[in-house]
């Protein structure tokens, strides 16, 4: 099941589909008491893999929880402090830095293309976002993808995700160097979770999956959890837009 999840690719109802699975076979426990004590098993198996499946994928604010996807409960230090100097290469193949941003507010987010769950969730939320807000104001703000998954995606696997997304969707990798420069700079953490006899390019990611926004001289803002809805981060980036607090 697990692997079945990695190698799919992101899906509009992904999501959906994995959340209304049902504790598959414990409604048909029925008949003579060993078939009713196999089916428990068999359901108990099922729960626990549910368990850990929604562990890995859905609830990742629970630090504690291993291969979580990350954050939403646990702001940087200090504004200012986060964030900082990167240069990558675009989806189209072009060098990309924080500079060429300048005046304008960034809303960065790391993930991977082939996250099946929250990334295409947090992507979807975020272009929601602005589609919510006035032209003018969408314009000033410009959405950006920083791969944790550099070997699987290529400028192009980003450029073909990306347009999925966004028009505007500025999608980033680089060398594993650059990724992780970038990644500390913004205190991300990132790791490959490969399953034990599972294809070699069929692995996952485990990463932080909070949004920051970036103010137009490059620093730090605030941050929005991958839990946080369009409508609340289209609100507070209207407030902020407008010159108001970043609360
Ligand atoms: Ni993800």
């Amino acid at each position: 099941m697990l692997e079945r999840m990695i190698m799919t690719k992101p899906q509009a109802d992904h999501e959906t589909t994995q959340r209304e699975q049902p504790p598959a076979d414990a409604g048909s426990a029925r008949g003579s008491g060993r078939f009713n004590g196999l089916a428990v098993a068999a359901a108990v198996v099922v729960m626990v893999l549910v368990a850990f499946v929604a562990g890995r994928h859905y609830f990742g604010d629970f630090d504690a929880v291993v291969g979580a996807h990350r954050g939403g409960t646990a702001p940087p230090n200090a504004a200012g402090a986060l964030g900082g100097p990167f240069t990558l290469t675009n989806q189209f193949g072009e060098p990309a830095s924080d500079t060429d941003f300048r005046g304008s507010f960034m809303l960065v987010y790391f993930g991977f293309t082939f996250c099946p769950d929250v990334c295409p969730m947090t992507l979807t939320k975020l272009a929601s976002a602005l589609e919510m807000l006035e032209a003018e104001e969408a314009e000033r703000i410009v959405p950006i993808l920083i791969t944790v998954d550099p070997a699987r995606d290529t400028p192009e696997q980003l450029r073909l995700y990306a347009e999925y997304f966004h028009p505007r969707l500025v999608a980033l990798t680089g060398s594993d160097e650059q990724i992780a420069d970038v990644a500390r700079k913004y205190r991300v953490y990132y790791a490959k979770v490969e399953e034990e006899g599972a294809d070699p390019d069929a692995y996952t990611m485990d990463h932080t999956a909070i949004t920051y926004l970036m103010g137009p001289d490059g620093t730090y803002i605030r941050h929005f959890s991958h839990q946080a809805t369009p409508e609340v981060i289209a609100d507070r980036l209207r407030t902020i837009l407008a010159g108001g607090p970043a609360v």
